[in-house]
């Protein structure tokens, strides 16, 4: 009889330890679901749109908001919209910027496949082929087409490196997780001319080891994949 309750008392104890066992691998499998879509989530900010690796022609991203910056009064609906993230980040940076009396305008956010063949040929008709291939991505070519990218200006619409609000943006931010994704001296790189009114949002880490080492995304990707 003992004997009995001895074996009933290591087959419940057998059980109950194998219960809690799967209950722990249940979490562990829980904790690497998440830490697998933290994952993937920082990939879609560090998406790679250059000439060599263009979207999907219906590519649109699915989360995207209006930033709450001002625009110029011609920018479209659709440039004034950014993914989330990039959105939050483009209004901090831009009230850091009003709080140190630098007034910024975001001109073209977020551009469809669509806008972005227009913007190609109506930039080929006005100024030539050439300008347009070392300025304005074809379509599907284009990180306009991500929403993670923006362009800015300031009142007098003349934002080369010598304004003050060029400047700021420059020396700003990645201090908001964006990079000037087309900078001076590395057009081999990117294949396009500086562009200093063209900021693009990888997340505060990633833009600061950019902004540090002087690198392009394309550089910091070559390094960290
Ligand atoms: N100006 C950049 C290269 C674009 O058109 O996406
Ligand atoms: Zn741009």
């Amino acid at each position: 009889m003992k004997k009995n309750i001895l074996i009933t008392l290591v087959i419940l104890t057998t059980i109950t330890l194998i219960g809690r066992g799967s209950l722990l691998t249940g979490l562990c499998n829980n904790k690497n679901d998440y830490i697998e879509k933290e994952t993937r989530s920082e990939a879609s900010y560090l998406m790679l749109a250059n000439k060599d690796n263009p979207l999907d022609t219906n590519y649109k991203p699915d989360n995207m908001v209006k930033p709450k910056i001002q625009f110029l009064k011609n920018s479209t609906n659709e440039e004034k919209q950014m993914t989330k993230e990039a959105a939050i980040a483009i209004g901090e940076l831009f009230k850091s910027a009003k709080n140190d009396n630098i007034k910024l305008i975001g001109t073209s956010a977020y551009r469809s496949y669509r806008t972005q063949i227009s913007i190609f040929n109506k930039n080929v008709k006005e100024k030539g082929v050439d300008y347009a291939n070392n300025y304005v991505a074809l379509p599907g070519k284009s990180e306009h087409q991500t929403g993670l990218a923006i362009d800015v200006t300031n009142e007098s619409r003349c934002f080369d490196k010598t304004s003050i609000e060029a400047q700021w943006l420059a020396n700003n931010a990645h201090k908001f997780g964006f990079i000037l994704r087309y900078p001076e001296g590395k057009e081999d790189i990117t294949g396009y001319n500086y562009e200093p009114w063209h900021v693009r949002y990888v997340g505060k880490v990633v833009a600061a080891e950019i902004y540090k080492n002087n690198w392009t995304l394309e550089e910091y990707l070559e390094i960290n994949n």
